[in-house]
């Protein structure tokens, strides 16, 4: 089963399929706002697997293969026989016996690549603890439509290094940009951990401020991520300088960008004045996942599809 394709991790794509799937992304996104039918997906079906809750994620998914012609199902784990101990590897064989595309949001990334082993059809990651690659998908065709490529640019990444920030992390080796990181002090990136090549793409940085400094996007999450919430109380507390605001905005370069994969806690890692700014394009992040993830889908597959 080693020759199907799958997306587990940013670094699963190259550059040039990266700049394949922006493209087809935006022919997807165009055909659609012209209320154009296309139906790649006729008669397939997705199964969707969530072990931690979703808004953006199931909705983008569920309505994008609808819109591409195909079916989708939902599956959870408090009622499905997954939360009672079937082995995720009979799962996988069942499962993609019955599909012919598999989404997968749970806790370890190791669960996904057991599941991915053993499955006769693509997998692909809707988060884990790890990483959140069809979000920095979204996001980066996103900064693409703003303001063009997003090589040699700055990113920002202020608060927890968590899938989000690996994520972008790995984005920038393969896309060729530069993302300062700054954390609260023990919650650093572990490079091993949010799978780098070792290249120096990124820089860490004490002070949130001096981190958005000449940076052309600046981008936060949530201070808990899920399966994080027993640390809540010691979260609030270690990143309560780590909220950004109008000051680290006004560091950044004339025209930055402000995106937040949502949800959102305005007063925490956010102020109302940013993430409902001028500079803030979050709606348009959410909805790109719609688009972005219509061209993931139907790249995994069908491979490179011509425009028609
Ligand atoms: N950004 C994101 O993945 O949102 P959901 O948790 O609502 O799916
Ligand atoms: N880092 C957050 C992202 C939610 C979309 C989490 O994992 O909960």
């Amino acid at each position: 089963m080693s020759s199907i394709k799958h997306y587990l991790q940013f670094k699963d794509f190259t550059r040039e399929e990266y700049d394949y799937l922006f493209e087809r992304a935006k022919w997807i996104k165009d055909k659609f706002k012209r209320y154009e039918p296309y139906h790649p997906m006729f008669d397939r079906t997705l199964v969707m697997i969530f072990e931690k809750a979703s808004t953006r994620t199931r909705l983008s998914f569920e309505a994008g293969v609808q819109q591409l012609g195909g079916s989708a199902i939902y599956l959870n784990t408090r009622d499905s026989q997954l939360g009672r101990g079937e082995p995720v590897e009979d799962a996988a064989q069942v499962i993609s016996r019955m599909s012919d595309l598999v989404m997968i949001r749970t806790f370890e990334q190791e669960m996904v690549e057991r599941f991915a082993a053993n499955s006769r059809v693509p997998v692909i990651n809707g988060l884990t603890n790890e990483y959140h690659p069809c979000q920095i998908l979204a996001d980066i065709f996103t900064y693409i439509e703003h303001r063009g490529s997003i090589e040699g640019k700055t990113v920002a990444w202020i608060g927890d290094s968590n899938n989000m920030c690996n994520t972008w992390l790995q984005a920038a080796e393969i896309l060729g940009f530069n993302v300062h990181v700054s954390t609260p002090p023990g919650y650093e990136v572990e490079p091993e951990r949010a799978g780098l090549y070792g290249t120096d793409n990124f820089e860490q940085f004490a002070d949130p401020v001096d981190a958005c400094r000449g940076a052309h996007l600046v981008t936060t999450d949530v201070w808990t991520s899920m399966g994080f919430e027993a640390e809540n109380e010691a979260r609030m507390k270690a990143f309560a300088d780590w909220c950004v605001d109008a000051e680290m905005m006004s560091v950044a370069a004339k025209d930055a960008l402000f995106m937040h994969c949502l949800p959102a806690h305005r007063g925490e890692e956010v102020t109302a004045e940013v993430i409902d700014g001028p500079q803030s394009v979050v709606w348009d992040e959410a909805e790109n996942r719609l688009h972005a993830q219509k061209a993931l889908m139907e790249y995994l597959m069908l491979g490179r599809v011509e425009p028609r």
